[in-house]
């Protein structure tokens, strides 16, 4: 449960090798959170980020499996979880994978997988947890998704429908939440230089995991539903959104 001050405690990590979750708990935990709960499926990327919170202060940092792929098993490795460390404050859906989509298009069981790892995983996964935050009456959910499902581009249009659908989800189950105590925030970080976009070269705006989560964070502390990062992105879309497709076409293109 949050202190006095509001601070976090205790924070879930699904995707716990993500490097914008990591910074993120480094942060939280900098400002007092405690205990922090890594569930994914690569045990060395954790354990790094384990020590690295560590450092930074946390007392309990424990890492668990999960894969965001395999939907029957959500509900009990969060059951689990939350049995564990009952009142967690923070859960992060932070799983994702970028794919190449010339490569997916030559592969439409590719394409599939990859929907159903950030799509129905987060659909599952979030849906297991909103039920734990309902009955604590507290806790807020935050899904990472992305500017790249607010106007969906040719070159990674898969991604960016997994995205799309992510974020859609996540607003209505943010709804469905209000008068429980829990809530949900949507974050739509821009390019940020991490471990899944290391082979390319910056977007528009391009920014750090550090920078993304000092924006959570602040998202956090105000109770916001909604987080843009960098924050001018959200003008940005507001009129990309409207563009004429040919229009939007050519500066998808651009880029
Ligand atoms: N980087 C960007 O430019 C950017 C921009 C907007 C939104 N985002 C979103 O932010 C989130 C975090 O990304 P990041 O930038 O921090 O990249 P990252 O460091 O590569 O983190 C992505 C994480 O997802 C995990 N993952 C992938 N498939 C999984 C599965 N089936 N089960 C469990 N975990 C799985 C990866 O685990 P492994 O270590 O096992 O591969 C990795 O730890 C993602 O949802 C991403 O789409 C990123």
């Amino acid at each position: 449960m949050r202190d006095a001050l509001g601070a976090v405690q205790s924070a879930l990590v699904l995707g716990g090798g993500s490097e914008i979750a990591a910074a993120t708990c480094e942060l939280l935990v900098r400002e007092r959170c405690r205990t922090v709960v890594l569930a994914g499926r690569s045990p060395e990327r954790m354990a790094s980020t384990a020590e690295r919170l560590r450092t930074a202060g946390a007392t309990t940092v424990e890492m668990v499996d999960f894969d965001a792929s395999a939907p029957e098993t959500h509900a009990e490795v969060i059951a689990a979880t939350f049995e564990a460390h009952p009142d967690i404050d923070v859960v992060i859906v932070a799983f994702g994978v970028l794919g190449e989509q010339s490569e997916l298009n030559d592969d439409p069981a590719a394409a599939a997988a990859l929907a159903a790892t950030n799509y129905a995983g987060a659909v599952s996964s979030g849906i297991a947890v909103a039920e734990h935050l309902r009955r604590q009456a507290h806790g807020t959910l935050v899904f990472l998704s992305s500017v790249a499902g607010e106007r969906v581009r040719a070159d990674n249009f898969v991604y960016g429908s997994t995205k799309a659908g992510l974020d859609a989800f996540a607003q209505g189950l943010g709804d469905s939440l209000t008068g429980s105590g829990a809530s949900v925030l949507v974050v739509r970080p821009g390019f940020v230089r991490t471990a899944m976009t290391a082979h390319m070269e910056d977007g528009p705006m391009a920014t750090t995991p550090e920078a993304v989560a000092a924006d959570i964070v602040k998202g956090l502390r105000s109770g916001a539903h909604t987080v843009w990062s960098p924050a001018k992105l959200r003008w940005v879309f507001t009129v990309l959104r409207h563009l004429p497709r040919p229009l939007w076409r050519k500066v998808a293109a651009s880029r």
